[in-house]
């Protein structure tokens, strides 16, 4: 019972709502480069602050049940040390925003850090003031970064301002904002085979278009400390024909212009993937003065192909060597294991020898291959299955191929049957 009611309080805090439309109200932290007193080294350290952040008014679809929520009530004496944000986003559609509605009740951690923004080029502390929100969720695929653009607060003598930022609160002691510009991504991280395709999503949503009639839009991939452009797209956001391209090295990678304009859909689709594509990719959209990123994590997940040097592992009076080669996959971590079944046993038991590995080898395309020998003693059981075992995180179950141990027939049984067959013609002939 007490459990049941925690979690329903939970839910009751994070909305508020009207029709069609609720309130979320999230915990973030008011990120700050520190003035390097505890840094290490002259390096600026960060300083996190307990902040509030209450969209409202975000837009749910309407067979959503909303009797449960209750409506967010600001403290009832506005305090200047509290840092509550509260940004307006009826304005602009957040894509996914229902997932932050249900996070709370789905015990989802919601990530949320506020940063102050500084236009790209002014120098001057403006009015209105900028700021930068970071938003994921733990376990499903909602990204966004948001900026907050300040509203004008109505001043009198009753006025209280913010002690940490100095800027006026309204009324009910919240920092008026509006939401006026949102780059957005379904996916953190992908995996796919080599030689596939895939979409890295991004999007993006503006307050209105008079932030800029031009969108720019660059994607770049970071890998191992090294960045490069992968492609490029300037276009007028109000004809999709005006447009202009930059490819980097990487050529079968794509944007669609009429995308970009239409549906404020930035995603990037690249062909015929390879190793060197594995990486960090940063979604990059600039209008006007403002620009906020994606990133999204690309990896190459290449299973191994398995196979065994023989199928049938006759045994004579000598031990006999059975191989298992793993090939052409990618990442590097793949691991083998030998083990036996043997006639009488029902589940396979660890082989006592694991055979000696060969070094990785590695492919022109980047894939690695690997092999383990096993030398198997003539004691070993007829019946007996000799299981090479491969797990590869490309796979979810690992990998298993099989040889059968067969014994020789001793070569004395050959000579008796050998005499018999002989006696027995000879007496044939013999009677007749
Ligand atoms: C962009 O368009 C593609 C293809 O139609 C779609 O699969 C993807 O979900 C869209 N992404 C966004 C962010 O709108």
């Amino acid at each position: 019972m007490m459990i049941v009611g925690i979690i329903l309080f939970g839910c009751f805090m994070s909305c508020v709502c009207a029709d069609g439309a609720a309130d979320v109200v999230l915990s973030c932290a008011f990120v700050e480069e520190g003035t390097g007193l505890g840094g290490i080294g002259g390096r600026a350290a960060f300083v996190r602050t307990p902040a509030t952040l209450v969209l409202r008014d975000v837009a749910v679809a309407s067979d959503e049940s909303l009797e449960t929520l209750t409506p967010f009530a600001p403290p009832s004496i506005p305090d200047p040390d509290l840092l509550l944000f509260e940004a307006k986003v009826s304005s602009i559609e957040i894509p996914n925003a229902e997932v932050l509605l249900h996070a709370d009740c789905n015990e989802q951690e919601v990530m949320c850090e506020i940063s102050s923004y500084s236009l790209q080029g002014s120098q001057e502390s403006s009015d209105p003031t900028y700021f930068m929100v970071s938003l994921s969720v733990d376990g499903v695929e909602f990204n966004a970064a948001l900026i907050l653009q300040t509203l004008s607060v109505e001043k009198d003598p009753s006025t209280l301002v913010q002690n940490k930022l100095y800027l006026p609160l309204s009324k009910s002691g919240t920092l008026l904002t509006d939401v006026i510009f949102l780059v957005f991504s379904h996916i953190k991280s992908v995996s796919v085979p080599l030689r596939g395709d895939v979409l890295l999503n991004c999007g993006f949503r503006q307050h209105d278009t008079a932030l800029s009639q031009e969108v720019g839009i660059e994607w770049r991939l970071q890998h191992r400390g090294k960045g490069r452009k992968v492609l490029e797209m300037k276009t007028r956001l109000d004809d999709a024909e005006q447009f202009t391209v930059v490819h980097g090295e990487r050529r079968a990678s794509s944007m669609d212009a009429s995308l970009v304009v239409g549906d404020g859909n930035a995603s990037l689709t690249l062909n015929k993937l390879k190793v060197l594509d594995e990486g960090t990719y940063i979604c990059t959209v600039s209008l006007g003065l403002f620009h906020a990123q994606q990133v999204i994590q690309l990896h190459i997940k290449q299973p191994p192909h398995v196979s065994l040097s023989e199928e049938k592992l006759i045994l004579k009076k000598s031990p006999k060597t059975l191989s298992c080669h793993s090939s052409k996959y990618y990442p590097l971590d793949a691991q083998m294991d030998w083990l036996f079944l043997a006639p009488t046993d029902t589940e396979p038991s660890v082989y006592p020898d694991q055979g000696s590995l060969t070094s990785h080898r590695q492919h022109g395309d980047g894939t690695y291959s690997l092999s383990s020998h096993l030398t198997v003693p003539p004691s070993v059981s007829a019946g007996t299955k000799i299981i090479c075992r491969v797990s590869h995180p490309a796979q979810d179950a690992p990998l298993s191929v099989s040889a059968v141990v067969e014994t020789a027939q001793p070569d004395s049984y050959w000579w008796v049957l050998g005499f018999l067959i002989i006696t027995v013609l000879f007496f044939h002939q013999v009677m007749r």
